[in-house]
């Protein structure tokens, strides 16, 4: 990476955002924006280059409660500086107005340094300023995190903990985090203290060997309490902390607690009325499901629904695994369109395109998946040139002689007879069975491969 000498700095472009914005040009060049991190008393943990920054700073933008711990440091007596003659802005909940300044300061070659608890860059500023400031001048001298001085306070390791910052007081999706992990750290704020994480807890059921709430770290007056889950929601604490969680005998914090109502359930192999179809035309439930599951999916890569139908693969699919780019292949305009609006109603991000295979699939990226649901052996042969190493497909066939040829290709068959169950008039069940489906997949036999992992 690039990196800027803050004593040569005058000697760098100016960045292009920056000339287009300031509307004049600058009597000085450009000056670095030094962001310094502060994790307790300045006065012992702030280092010579902190300090130097601090003493030629022109503008200082900091935390209330960091410009106050700099009283003294910075501003009066033992700093040699009357104080007033430093303009200081405080940093209030708006820190892309406080970028905005610092940015516009800079353009005009002040010397900036803006004072920012712990890491700046671990749920810290530097997030903010980089959108607004060319990364090259910024200069950032991070203090430790607080979440590094909270765990360190526990002596426990934490390399294997969840951190959540929980955004405007929605803690739904942090508690999700949290209940997920076997350690987690809870940055609070007065929208999300820590009382308010308890009280999510306790209702989530979750359980935990211990927790801490760690405030004012680095200074005279810290402290770190251990207390139980109840205790934490019913406290009251200082809303800048730390909340420490760990999960009960090494185990994820949801413990053996209830069902987290607000999360998607992990589901598929989904009623078939669940999608938009025409008339039956939908891969079943029963076939979807196993379907699903000898793709066995990866977190990421690239799957191709070729004659998606209406896209029900696609779409669980999608859900099951959002970090994969599904493309749902569909030469029917009125099956396109039913693909969209079934994606739509998940919330799955399919892509779908509209003709023929396997020439439609010509553009596309290189499979590491593959559904064939519709389509002749053609399309199999396409999709298996195509396919990435280690890569699986998974077709379907209502046809024996279609269904032997895809078996050769891949290695594996099985035949699918599924019967529903339906209550008769007579208050009995009676078996209704659908027509038999093949299911070919390979190229490799996945059976073999999980025997031998
Ligand atoms: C916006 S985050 C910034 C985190 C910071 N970048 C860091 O590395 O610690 C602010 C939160 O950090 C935590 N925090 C910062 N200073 C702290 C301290 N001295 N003691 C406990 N928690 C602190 C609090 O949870 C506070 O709400």
């Amino acid at each position: 990476m690039e990196t800027v000498d803050p004593k040569v700095s005058s000697s760098l472009p100016m960045p292009d955002a920056a000339a287009a914005d300031s509307g004049a040009t600058p009597t000085r060049p450009p000056g670095v924006v030094t962001v310094l991190g502060l994790m307790g008393q300045p006065r012992q943990t702030v280092g010579d280059e902190g300090r130097a920054a601090l003493a030629s700073a022109e503008l200082i933008l900091g935390g209330r409660r960091e410009l106050e711990s700099l009283q003294g440091l910075v501003f009066g007596a033992e700093s040699g500086t009357s104080g007033h003659d430093i303009p200081t802005v405080e940093i209030g909940d708006d820190a892309d107005d406080a970028c905005r300044r610092a940015a516009s300061a800079s353009r005009d070659g002040v010397a900036v340094c803006m004072v920012v608890p712990g890491d700046p860059g671990f749920f810290g500023i530097v997030a903010s300023l980089v959108r607004v400031i060319d990364r090259r001048y910024l200069r950032i001298l991070p203090a430790p995190s607080s979440v590094s001085l909270a765990f360190a306070r526990l002596a426990l390791p934490w390399e294997d903990a969840a951190v959540v910052c929980p955004q405007g007081g929605r803690l739904s999706d942090s508690i999700r985090a949290i209940r997920l992990a076997r350690k987690a750290a809870v940055l609070t704020s007065p929208a999300s203290p820590p009382e308010a994480v308890g009280r999510s807890l306790v209702a989530a059921r979750a359980a935990v060997d211990m927790v801490a709430v760690c405030s004012r770290l680095g200074h005279p007056d810290e402290s770190v309490t251990v207390v139980g889950l109840h205790e934490l929601a019913t406290g009251t604490w200082d809303p800048f902390s730390v909340v420490v969680l760990v999960g009960p005998a090494g185990r994820p914090i949801a413990g053996w607690g209830g069902v987290d109502s607000s999360a998607k359930p992990l589901a598929w192999g989904l009623p078939d009325n669940a999608y938009a179809h025409r008339d039956g035309v939908v891969t079943e439930a029963e076939i979807r499901a196993v379907a699903l599951g000898k793709l066995a999916l990866p977190a990421a890569g690239v799957l191709w629904d070729v004659g998606a139908g209406n896209g029900s693969v696609a779409v669980e699919a999608a859900v099951l695994c959002p970090g994969i780019t599904i493309f749902a292949i569909e030469e029917r305009d009125a099956d396109v369109m039913r693909i969209t609006a079934n994606a739509a109603s998940f919330g799955a991000d399919v892509r779908v395109v509209r003709g023929h295979a396997p020439e439609a699939c010509e553009g596309l990226p290189d499979p590491d998946r593959v559904f064939v649901g519709g389509g002749g052996l053609d399309v199999l042969d396409s999709a298996l040139a195509r396919l990435r190493p280690g890569g699986r497909i998974v077709a379907t066939f209502s046809a024996l002689d279609r269904a032997t040829g895809a078996a050769e290709r891949l290695g594996n068959l099985t035949q699918i007879s599924a019967s529903r169950g339906h209550p008769s008039s007579d208050g009995s069940w009676r078996l209704v069975a659908a027509d038999p489906v093949f299911l070919a997949w390979g190229p490799e036999s996945h059976e073999h491969r999980v025997a031998n992992d």
